[in-house]
């Protein structure tokens, strides 16, 4: 049977549209095509959670159609919407706009204050310290949008040092100097970067120019021989969602990744100029790069599909790429998930959390793959690039899906007749 694949960002308003893409499934495949529908994939599937990711993916199915809100019929929401309250520092420069957006758009009501009845806080920042009175009795209904603890997954120096496969080799200072010292004896004209956690900006040395006395800092390995494509190196941010501590429930979004190419070519290489080798906020999106730029502007394929077209055209296998990111991604979790345990008991359970990260990653020459950091709060703006909107737009409506937020509303009308 031919089976024409329904997105779940399919609200209306063309824009929660993913880019065109269906896909031909027999009855036998049916279920993984349904639960790839939500956007999200789980990763690492029990028999348990197979059984309630059916249960949720017909509940959605079901809501698809009798939701229909159309923008600017938000402003008088019927009866008492749910209401998140949406917090962050400068939020009047809008670049929690799209979260705004998408929540309006589902019926909910929001608030930038905290001093009302909510029933979902988005947070930018973790919202545990400068938050707490506010968290520390929750409601079973009410939902926040970071775990405790979650700093286990995202903090550079925890990460950096878990010993992963997929992660550059990495030495903490001062603990592990001899390491490094015998390391890079073995290793001449390997270069290095050496960052803390409060220090985002990167700069290449060599091991004589490194500071092997700055406490809490950590040294990493650089990657010099990346995976170029038009002579420029890039990463791709993986969106990855933590919706249940216990059982441990992480989706990965499966049909689309944020591709973000360095603004200057790779070679020849200069390790004071950073726009060779550091991705930043002036990054060169993917319509810009040449042999990318026909697949995604003319065929309109997701940043994704032209990924892997262009991939495939260039012979290299793309299914291993995803598959190192599922397995490295799951990897990160199940390390740290008695971590993360140990943080949320200090709470009355963990039920009230959810948690949006990106995984950004790259490959080198080899096409072995790197983890280079996990962004707790993933850039949700398109201040800088309009273009990226369909992409957040549809990241945040498949979070709040996935975290059964956007059923809040549905569950209000549930009295409603439905089709
Ligand atoms: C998000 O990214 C854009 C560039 O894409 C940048 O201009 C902006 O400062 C970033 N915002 C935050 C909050 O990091
Ligand atoms: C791509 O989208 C544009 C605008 O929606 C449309 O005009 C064009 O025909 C589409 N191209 C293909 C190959 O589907
Ligand atoms: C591509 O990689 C996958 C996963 O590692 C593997 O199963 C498959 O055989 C590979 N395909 C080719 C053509 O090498």
């Amino acid at each position: 049977m031919d089976f024409k694949r329904i997105h779940s960002g399919s609200l209306s308003g063309e824009s929660l549209h993913p880019r065109k893409k269906s896909c031909r499934v027999t009855r036998l495949n049916l279920l993984i095509c349904m639960v790839l529908c939500a956007g999200f994939a789980l990763l690492g599937l029990n028999v348990y959670q197979l059984h309630q990711m059916r249960e949720e993916h017909l509940l959605h199915a079901r809501e698809d159609h009798p939701i229909t809100i159309v923008e600017g019929q938000v402003d008088k929401p019927m009866g008492n919407p749910p209401v998140v309250w949406i917090q962050g520092k400068r939020i009047e420069t809008g670049y929690l706009n799209h979260v705004k957006i998408v929540f309006e758009r589902l019926g909910f009501f929001v608030t930038h204050h905290g001093d009302v009845e909510w029933d979902v806080l988005w947070a930018h920042d973790y919202p545990f310290v400068t938050l707490k009175h506010a968290l520390v009795d929750l409601q079973p209904h009410q939902r926040v949008n970071h775990f405790p603890g979650s700093g286990y997954i995202t903090n550079k120096g925890i990460l950096a040092t878990m010993q992963l496969d997929a992660f550059p080799k990495c030495f903490r200072i001062p603990k592990d100097r001899d390491k490094l010292e015998e390391y890079a004896k073995l290793n001449p004209g390997t270069m290095w970067v050496q960052k803390n956690n409060n220090h985002r900006g990167i700069r290449i040395k060599q091991i004589e120019e490194l500071d092997l006395n700055s406490e809490g800092s950590f040294i990493q390995e650089f990657i010099s021989k990346p995976l170029l494509i038009d002579k420029r190196k890039f990463d791709i941010g993986v969106y990855v969602v933590m919706t249940s501590l216990s059982p441990l429930r992480v989706y990965m979004l499966e049909d689309e990744s944020l591709f973000r190419f360095c603004p200057e070519n790779y070679y020849p290489f200069d390790k004071d100029n950073v726009n060779k080798y550091v991705v930043h906020d002036a990054y060169t999106p993917m319509w810009k790069i040449p042999s990318l730029q026909q697949l995604y502007t003319e065929q309109n394929y997701s940043f994704k599909e032209t990924f892997n077209r262009y991939m495939k055209n260039q012979g290299y296998n793309v299914s291993k790429i995803w598959e190192d990111i599922h397995s490295t991604i799951l990897a990160v979790y199940l390390k740290k998930h008695p971590s993360l345990m140990q943080a949320g008991t200090v709470y009355k359970s963990t039920r009230n959390f959810f948690e949006l990260v990106r995984f950004d990653f790259m490959l080198d020459e080899n096409l072995k793959l790197y983890l280079m950091e996990v962004n707790m709060s993933p850039n949700l703006s398109t201040n800088h690039f309009m273009g990226n909107k369909r992409l957040y737009q549809h990241v945040i409506y498949n979070v709040l899906r996935v975290s059964r937020i956007a059923s809040m509303v549905y569950n209000q009308f549930s009295n409603i007749k439905r089709c």
